[in-house]
């Protein structure tokens, strides 16, 4: 925590920054507890446009989005809320390090582990192998569709199991098919990336991993890449490996995250146009969660010590001497940017997942509807809130809040449905 305390404050330094504000606690205590009242949260509040030029114009056709107003978010984002991902850096090269057979919910299965080694000459005592999984059924006709998640390591979910049980190692084959079990019954592949294995989860680390490589061991500077961004960087590079694999469709790789995965799941969908779908789960604040809807997760959270390090410098600054509401972006711009490919965002009860607030990723997905209305298609087809459990999906944006606390599983089901309307497996 000290190396990272001390690698935040240097950030302040170089941006002039005093002080930041206290995150919301979640105990409901100190000086800033957390808000849970929807009329407290100024779900009202003015977004920016994501229909309007910087200089004013409105956005009137699909090439305009494309050619001016697109390019303008991202560099938004990028600057401002998320980094940039260097202009080089270095070469990943796949190798399959092991194949085997096995049977998964009854469906005989190919895995293949896979090392993505990133080239380290530029800073040899850094190296990077980014850590990917794929599983296949044996008996596919052809290339098949992919899911690839932004899986939390072991050893992670076992470390917080005692404060997230619903998440706990084993918890959701409990209930039911595994994720994974119920992609393979639709005759699809899933695939299991650790984004830990190309960025560390700690601002301690930010000379480290992929960001410390492409940096050559030097500290950030306010615009460089956060985690969330490198986290992004690494699903792309698996989609790179996909298009190699005759196993996989990989025009029809879908990529779904839970929780700081499901942040990092939105960027790469967002930022890498070959994703084909996307799940988002509890992405919450900094994910596809509105910053301007103040209801669980804040800000502060965000700049804390222990996630400052996902977003790049200068989003300190909107906990510094600005406010959620000089954002030059909001979230429901990043959904925008995934247009006009299907994005399907859920969440848990606001009782044990309020921290992720559904109602703010709903918003959100609200706001981003006349973006996926220029380019022709749906967006969620109502701005009305629906009552916990129901399932939006009859447009190109999907939403569902379940009805348990912290976790992806309730929601599979409905995700794969909606997915399947575009991922088909061959016959
Ligand atoms: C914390 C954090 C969230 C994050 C979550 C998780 O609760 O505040 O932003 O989504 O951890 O990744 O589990």
């Amino acid at each position: 925590m000290q190396a990272a305390e001390k690698d935040r404050q240097r950030m302040m330094d170089l941006l002039g920054i005093k002080d930041l504000r206290p995150g919301a606690s979640a105990s409901g205590k100190g000086p800033n507890p957390v808000n849970y009242d929807e009329a407290k949260a100024d779900g009202d509040a003015r977004l920016p446009d994501a229909l309007k030029l910087e200089d004013g114009r409105q956005v009137t056709s699909a090439e305009m989005w494309w050619k001016a107003r697109r390019p303008e978010i991202v560099e938004l984002f990028d600057r401002e809320v998320l980094g940039r991902v260097p202009a080089h850096v270095p070469a990943v090269t796949w190798k399959v390090v092991s194949t085997t057979r096995g049977v998964t919910g009854g469906v005989a299965t190919i895995t293949k582990t896979l090392d993505g080694h990133v080239e380290n000459g530029g800073d040899p005592a850094i190296t990077v192998d980014i850590d990917l999984k794929l599983t296949t059924p044996a008996a596919a006709r052809g290339p098949v569709p992919v899911v690839l998640e932004l899986a939390f390591s072991q050893q992670f979910l076992e470390s917080i199991a005692h404060m997230i049980p619903e998440m706990a190692p084993g918890a959701a084959a409990k209930a039911g098919p595994t994720w994974q079990e119920q992609v393979l019954q639709r005759g699809w592949g899933y695939a299991e990336y650790i984004p830990t294995s190309v960025q560390p989860d700690s601002g301690a680390a930010l000379t480290k991993g992929m960001i410390g490589l492409a940096n050559q061991g030097r500290p950030r500077r306010p615009d460089d890449w956060g985690a969330l961004r490198a986290w992004a960087w690494g699903a792309s590079r698996c989609l790179d490996y996909f298009a190699t694999d005759g196993a996989v469709d990989a025009k029809r790789v879908a990529i779904a995250g839970h929780s700081r995965y499901g942040k990092a799941a939105l960027v790469a969908m967002a930022y890498d146009r070959r994703f084909a779908a996307a799940y988002i789960s509890s992405s919450g604040e900094g994910g596809a969660k509105l910053y301007r809807h103040h209801f669980g997760e804040g800000i502060g959270n965000i700049a804390g010590v222990s996630e400052y390090h996902w977003m790049d410098g200068n989003f300190l600054k909107y906990d510094g001497p600005l406010t959620a509401a000089d954002l030059p972006v909001d979230a429901h711009e990043l959904i925008a940017l995934c247009a006009p490919r299907p994005v399907f965002i859920g969440a848990g009860a606001t009782k044990g997942d309020g921290w992720a607030d559904a109602r703010g990723m709903f918003l959100a997905e609200v706001a981003a509807g006349p973006v996926y209305r220029l380019l022709g298609r749906r967006g969620l087809g109502t701005s009305e809130y629906p009552p916990p459990g129901t399932a939006l999906m009859t447009g190109d944006l999907g939403f569902r809040q379940h009805l348990d606390g912290h976790t992806p599983a309730p929601n599979w089901p409905t995700f794969l449905e909606f997915a399947g309307r575009y991922l088909q497996a061959p016959r």
